[in-house]
């Protein structure tokens, strides 16, 4: 893909906003070294100061500027999955800034596999990286481009409506092709420690497993819990302002025609074809695979909770663990919807 991206360097080296395309979501990027670019990255979301962004960075040969006692395992992974889908969270170089880690000993760091993703960094890391002072942290920190635990865009239009004139310049790679955020393993503990798993994406534990012979733990806390500090593990995350119930298969008919019986408004998010015998408001059909699911969620979502009704009822997904990410997302968008 040919693209200058001049403009886009100029910008983040001036310590401005420029939200790029990743292959799982939109990020909003800025000069990782430059803790007043970061400061800006968090006004932009409304996103409280001491929540960690990931740094992306243009290779893996990158790692050691950002991060140190790097165990074996990380390497391989890296190795493995690189460029994708996968952040890696390790203990933090001393030149890290505090703005990128909320002041944690740890960082959270990722090869994106987008190709205007990685023309950016090499681009970046071409003229010389980061604020100068600070020369060779050649990293863009980057959260999803949304307000603080809103919906992840997943297109360049989305990056738009959430931040409008905050970012300097969005890039615009189209639709993304994963759809959901990265999968994210904490190997701060030491190489000897088994891996945990933060947040599950399109990289699996058994993926995980297949390379590094170890078992990635998924803390009961990381699973809907309320745990402060890593946003994602927030149980109200990733919300539409629609109120949104996920449903059983079997109870959708009578839901709906509860809830439409009691005067509300409602969207289908679907999964499976049925014969309803009332119609919904609004309708999206997504396809009933676990990563075609993710591709389209987030749009979906954004359409139904544009489309002014009541309540969003999501049909609920299989209980495999094809589904886990998915089904992460659903329950914590859920979760940040009030009763209906
Ligand atoms: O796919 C992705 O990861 C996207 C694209 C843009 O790369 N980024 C993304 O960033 O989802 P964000 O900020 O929306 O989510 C990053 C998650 C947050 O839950 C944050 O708390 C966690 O990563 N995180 C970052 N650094 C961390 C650290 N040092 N320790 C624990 N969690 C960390
Ligand atoms: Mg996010």
């Amino acid at each position: 893909m040919t693209q200058d991206f001049t403009q886009a360097v100029e910008l983040l080296q001036a310590g401005e906003l420029v939200a790029f395309p990743t292959e799982t979501v939109y990020g909003l990027g800025a000069d990782a070294a430059n803790p007043q670019a970061v400061a800006r990255i968090f006004a932009a979301k409304g996103r409280p100061a001491d929540h960690p962004l990931i740094v992306h960075l243009p290779g893996a040969g990158y790692l050691e500027r950002w991060a140190q006692d790097i165990p074996a395992i990380a390497w391989e992974l890296a190795e493995a999955f690189w460029p994708g889908p996968l952040t890696l969270i390790l203990k933090r170089a001393a030149e890290v800034p505090d703005a990128v880690t909320g002041g944690q000993e740890t960082v959270g760091l990722r090869m994106p596999a987008h190709p205007l993703a990685l023309g950016l960094l090499r681009a970046f890391a071409l003229a010389g990286g980061g604020q100068r002072g600070r020369g060779g942290l050649c990293g863009i920190a980057a959260p999803s481009a949304n307000r603080f635990g809103r919906i992840s865009p997943t297109e360049a239009a989305h990056v738009q409506q959430e931040l409008g004139a905050a970012v300097a310049l969005v890039l615009d790679g189209g639709p993304c092709q994963v759809g959901i955020e990265s999968t994210i393993i904490d190997l701060s503990r030491g190489g000897d420690q088994p891996p945990r798993l933060l947040r599950p994406g399109h990289i699996t534990p058994e993926q995980i497993y297949a390379v590094t012979g170890m078992r990635p733990e998924w803390p009961a806390a990381m699973r809907g819990g309320n745990v402060p500090r890593v946003s994602g593990s927030l149980e109200a995350h990733y919300a539409p302002l629609t109120p949104m119930r996920l449903i059983a298969t079997s109870l959708l008919p009578a839901v709906i025609a509860g809830l439409q019986k009691g005067g509300r408004r409602c969207a289908l998010l679907a999964r499976t074809r049925q014969a309803l015998p009332a119609l919904p408001q609004a309708q999206c059909q997504l396809p009933d695979d676990a990563e075609a699911y993710a591709h389209g969620l987030y749009a979906a979502l954004r359409e139904l909770d544009q489309a002014g009704n009541d309540v969003i009822v999501v049909e609920d997904i299989p209980a495999d663990p094809a589904w886990a990410a998915v089904g992460d997302r659903l329950r914590r968008a859920a979760c940040g919807s009030s009763e209906v």
